[in-house]
């Protein structure tokens, strides 16, 4: 199989960009399949001896591996201008990306009207806000659906690029009012732009397949998670992309036969950043504890992370959906100074167990989540490096999981930079 496939499986943040950091060394390409500069991907690493850490959001993760090629799908939603406000940042911490990046033609744009009808959209919404990253995401996508985006290909065709422009903004101001907004200078910014942007787009479709045919290594990177996929997360409170493994062959233009390995990322609790629904939360010393041990703080908009207990009815589904072949167990080191260690099983209402994660959020409010309560291990794992070494509580716990939802967990993070991953294979 030429092509691996990394997931959140959870409502994001659960440690994606250092696995895909990981599996680049043994990659050729690494693709982006689906959202825009509202992931955030941290990876940490040895760079001549320094720790160096670097902040992914559109750019594939896999390019801090110099061998690697990273491709941008047809499925991602486009922000140019961060686009290359993330080149440059990548080239000023010494990763020269000459050369090995690559943007679908097909990709939507995303323009600063789009990031500005964001906030304004969350300031009617008021207080059942979804509490987006305001990176314009829901309005390009939006108007992908209803088929009045610009897509990386208008870009070069200035004269029918500044009517469609001038439209798409018009149509704005009809229904949000008369923003602040300097349509005609966006005009002339991107003619700029998009004579910059040029080297770099391709027909994806075509590369990935030449890529495919000439047997060289694919990866993805998912960005966003599961419970934020459109259809499958806790809609209204989601983004607005299929952040699921269907995502993966609409988002590059693949066959679903393509897809070889699928690994899904799932963080040892949960995590949560804006609004809607966390059964599991936990609004407590113990939430406070993984918040703060766990540095949980957006790397997109450096709001706190809410926090709370592992939820395997949310991994249940997830697991059906994108059907993992393997999940990678991060941030287990967050739980070491704990004394008990609790995981959500069953959701019940009224007394009786659901069958599986409620599409309702009226429903879901009414749940009564029923745990398993597991013995902490107490003692820190962050220098462990051969899965035997683990203290047997902190197997068990580990084994109970890898049981429940019947998915062998084969990568353990237990901490932030590239070497503190365990292969339990191994
Ligand atoms: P992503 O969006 O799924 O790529 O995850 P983020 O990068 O947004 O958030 C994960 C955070 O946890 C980052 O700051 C990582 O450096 C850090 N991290 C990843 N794996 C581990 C781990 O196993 N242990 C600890 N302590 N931190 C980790
Ligand atoms: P990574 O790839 C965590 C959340 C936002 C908000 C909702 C909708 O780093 O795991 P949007 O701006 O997409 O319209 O916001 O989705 N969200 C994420 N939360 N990690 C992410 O990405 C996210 N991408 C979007 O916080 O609740
Ligand atoms: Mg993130």
């Amino acid at each position: 199989m030429t092509i691996t496939v990394v997931l959140g499986s959870q409502w994001g943040d659960e440690g994606k960009g250092k696995l895909v950091d990981i599996l680049a060394a043994d990659a050729d390409i690494c693709a982006r399949c689906a959202g825009g500069n509202n992931a955030g991907h941290t990876i940490v690493v040895p760079i001549n001896g320094v720790r160096t850490t670097f902040a992914f959001h559109l750019l594939p993760s896999g390019l801090v591996n110099p061998a690697c090629i990273g491709l941008i799908g047809n499925g991602v939603v486009i922000h140019v201008p961060s686009f290359f406000a993330e080149l440059d940042a990548l080239q000023t911490q010494g990763l020269d990306c000459t050369g090995r990046l690559f943007v679908s033609d097909r990709a939507i744009l995303v323009f600063d009207f789009h990031q500005i009808v964001d906030g304004l959209k969350e300031v009617e919404l008021g207080g059942s806000s979804i509490g987006t990253t305001k990176k314009g995401i829901g309005p390009a996508y939006s108007g992908k659906a209803s088929r009045s985006g610009l897509r990386v290909h208008h870009l070069f065709d200035p004269a029918t690029f500044a009517d469609k422009f001038r439209k798409l903004v018009d149509g704005r101001f009809k229904r949000y009012g008369h923003f602040e907004y300097d349509t005609e200078g966006e005009i002339q910014r991107y003619q700029a732009l998009a004579a910059r942007l040029k080297p770099y787009v391709v027909d994806s479709v075509v590369y990935l397949h030449k890529a495919l045919a000439q047997g060289k290594r694919v990866l993805i990177e998912g960005a966003n998670a599961a419970m934020l996929d459109i259809d499958f997360g806790t809609y209204p409170f989601v983004t607005s992309s299929s952040t699921t493994v269907g995502g993966v062959c609409t988002g590059l233009g693949l066959p679903p036969r393509a897809v070889g390995h699928i690994i899904g990322v799932t963080k040892a609790y949960t995590t949560r950043v804006g609004g809607g629904p966390f059964p599991t939360e936990q609004l407590n010393a113990t939430g406070e504890h993984l918040q703060s041990v766990g540095h949980e703080l957006g790397t997109t908009t450096g709001r706190a992370r809410r926090c709370g207990w592992l939820d395997l009815v949310v991994m249940k589904h997830s697991c059906m959906i994108n059907g993992y072949d393997a999940l990678n167990l991060t941030k287990l080191d967050v739980l070491d100074g704990l004394p008990e260690i609790k995981v959500a099983l069953t959701y019940k209402v009224d007394g009786i167990a659901l069958d599986g994660f409620p599409a309702d959020l009226g429903v879901l409010a009414t749940v009564e989540v029923e745990y398993a309560t597991f013995p902490g291990w107490e003692s820190s794992i962050s220098r462990v490096r051969k899965y035997q070494d683990l203290p047997e509580k902190c197997r068990a716990y580990v084994e109970f999981i890898e049981d429940f939802l019947k998915v062998p967990i084969t990568w353990i993070g237990v901490g932030p930079e590239r070497d503190a991953m365990l292969s339990k294979t191994k």
